[in-house]
């Protein structure tokens, strides 16, 4: 893969000071980066932070800029990711396993391992961002996370420059959860994911949208993933908003997990309650419910707004910035605690 070649002459990639980076992050905020320069082999990474230009700075890692809300100019040096490449790197009787350079659109990666006839990721089509942030916030949707699929991130420290390879359970991953985004953020760089794509296949189809939709397609049993891989998108399509027309990242909250007996007190009052059982007693509760009961669903303050078709997705109605997005964030959390006693945990990381 290109992400394993030596830095070339010519890269790292400077840009000019106070670089913008409205395209750099989804929500789409106007705001810019002291220096920044293009990553674009591994090699460039430690040349950067050696560079002159980079003395003393925070360094900020954007690759598609998903899961942040930039709130102010960065004053520091921001890494953009671009390291590409994605292989087969090894095939086994029971599976294929695809090794996938940080740089890479998540999307994209996804539809090529479905054209080469691997299936295993299809109900991730869609997410936003890049390969290299999947594992940061473990992406999940209609029914798998990433962490399922994942056999081991390769990452760079960037205090001393050492790879290091961390297997799955290095990885601490739980829900939108990892050991990048606690213990190890701010200290690593991901420069690729390899996955584990089991040739056994299943549909894997009981989540009630998406069953929904192969229902409607007259596919109550979904036998090829590409058949998965539609409805998911056909799905996302009709709910969730094209960050490139209106800026969002995404769920702006966790879905709140609480003890049993605060839920058996919450469905007296609350008998509607969208809720889903967890294996150790626990209840998560669907915090787009709990949003949209509190009126928020397409409701602004100023040019940030609750999505018209999913209470949980905030978004950038043009002109906003990353404050005003959290002074809405705040305001739901705030009636949503009033209303319900649930504490609603912001899932992008604010800077
Ligand atoms: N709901 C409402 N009103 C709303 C939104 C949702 O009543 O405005 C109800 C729905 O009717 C449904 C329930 O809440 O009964 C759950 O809604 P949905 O199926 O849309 O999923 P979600 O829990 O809101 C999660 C993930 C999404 C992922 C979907 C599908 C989180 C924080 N979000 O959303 O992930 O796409 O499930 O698997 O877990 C993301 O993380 O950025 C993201 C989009």
């Amino acid at each position: 893969m290109s992400a394993s070649l030596a830095s070339t002459a010519t890269s790292p990639v400077w840009f000019a000071a106070g670089y913008p980076l409205r395209a750099h992050n989804t929500f789409g905020f106007d705001v810019r980066a002291r220096v920044a320069c293009r990553i674009e082999q591994e090699a460039d990474l430690m040349k950067a932070l050696g560079d002159p230009r980079a003395a003393g700075l925070p360094t900020l890692v954007l690759g598609g800029g998903s899961n942040v809300v930039l709130t102010r100019d960065f004053d520091g040096l921001v890494l953009l990711v671009a390291l590409t490449g994605k292989r087969v790197v090894h095939e086994d009787d029971d599976a294929w396993y695809v090794e996938a350079a940080a740089g890479e659109n998540w999307h994209d990666f996804v539809a090529w391992t479905l054209e080469a006839d691997m299936p295993g990721l299809e109900n991730l089509a869609l997410i936003p961002g890049t390969v290299g942030a999947a594992p940061i916030q473990n992406i999940g949707a209609y029914g798998l996370e990433m962490a399922e699929r994942c056999a081991r991130v390769r990452a760079i420290e960037l205090a001393t420059g050492t790879a290091y390879e961390f297997d799955a359970a290095d990885c601490g991953f739980g829900y939108r959860d990892s050991f990048f985004k606690r213990e190890g953020r701010d200290r690593f760089v991901i420069a690729s994911v390899t996955f584990r794509l089991p040739k056994a296949w299943r549909a894997n189809a009981g989540y009630a949208d998406l069953a929904r939709e192969l229902a409607q397609r007259g596919l109550t049993q979904a036998r090829h993933a590409r058949d998965v891989f539609d409805a998911v998108v056909a799905v996302r399509r009709a709910k969730l908003p094209d960050p490139l027309v209106l800026g969002n990242a995404g769920s702006f909250f966790k879905n709140p997990v609480i003890e049993a007996g605060q839920f058996d007190a919450l469905v007296l009052r609350e008998p509607q309650v969208v809720s889903y059982p967890q294996a150790d007693g626990r209840f998560k509760l669907a915090a787009g419910w709990l949003i949209d009961q509190c009126g928020w669903k397409g409701r602004a303050l100023g040019a940030a707004a609750v999505h018209e078709r999913q209470a949980l997705v905030l978004v950038n109605r043009g002109g906003a910035c990353g404050t005003d997005i959290l002074d809405l964030a705040r305001a739901i959390q705030a009636d949503v605690l009033a209303r319900f006693g649930v504490e609603l945990e912001q899932e992008p990381i604010s800077l």
